[in-house]
């Protein structure tokens, strides 16, 4: 697979089949993902890939949590409102997945319905969680985006499947306790990663893109 179809046909899976991931094959993702750009080589980025027992007590912590309707505390603060061209976007979301799946995210049951899926790690046989400094600026969570995208695109390229989920940092205080990460760090991110169930209906809608137009302008 190529550079450019591998950008292009990358996309969020939220079904996995079970079987486990080598090691080898997670590292490697990992190893290439590291090859990402980042202010001054500042390299501001670590992982934790979290496996069988351990996934599965992080889920049923994060569960608990929501159960008891414990306050929520990401270390990366919930955004919004959104500007009207992102308000819209996020609109079209919510109405095709509701066409689709009969899954309307406006509704406040329905979101807490979302968040067991994910806090399930949608299935996946490993979960991957990206923290850094908590002291580090902007420039750093921007770094660490390009980070999560390289090594989106290795597992896809991998033929592994992937989904980025702001969701399972709702509790970063006591997911930072459960990993035995110090409270100067932040979580900034998880994952679900596996081998993607290309057959679940889960998978079989692809989230569309503005017109080029619309975000590229040229000046000559
Ligand atoms: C920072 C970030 C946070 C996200 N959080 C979630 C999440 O909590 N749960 C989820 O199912 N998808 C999540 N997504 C996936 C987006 O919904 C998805 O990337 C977007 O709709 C575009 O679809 P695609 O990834 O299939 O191209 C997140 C994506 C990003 C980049």
């Amino acid at each position: 697979m190529d550079a450019l179809e591998c950008i292009k046909t990358r996309m969020s899976i939220r079904k996995f089949k079970s079987d486990p991931v080598p090691k080898n094959i997670l590292m490697e993702v990992v190893e290439t993902a590291k090859w990402s750009p980042s202010y001054k080589n500042t390299q501001p980025w670590e992982v934790i890939i979290l496996s069988g027992a351990a996934k599965e007590s992080l889920s049923k912590m994060m569960l608990d949590l929501l159960e008891k309707g414990t306050e929520k505390c990401p270390d990366i603060p919930e955004p919004g409102p959104w500007p009207k061209a992102q308000q819209e976007r996020i609109a079209e979301l919510v109405q095709s997945r509701k066409e689709k799946f009969g899954i309307d995210l406006g509704d406040p049951k329905i979101i807490i319905q979302a968040k067991k899926v994910n806090f399930n790690f949608y299935g996946a046989p490993h979960a991957i969680y990206l923290y850094q400094d908590a002291s580090l600026s902007q420039w750093s969570l921007f770094d660490i985006g390009l980070f999560a995208q390289s090594l989106m695109l290795a597992a896809h390229a991998s033929g592994l499947g992937t989904v980025p989920q702001a969701f399972v940092t709702d509790y970063s205080r006591e997911i930072k306790q459960f990993l035995s990460l110090p409270e100067t760090k932040r979580i900034v991110l998880g994952l679900s990663i596996g081998y993607p169930d290309m057959e679940a209906p889960a998978n079989s809608m692809r989230t569309t893109r503005v017109k080029t137009e619309e975000i590229a302008a040229w000046v000559e």
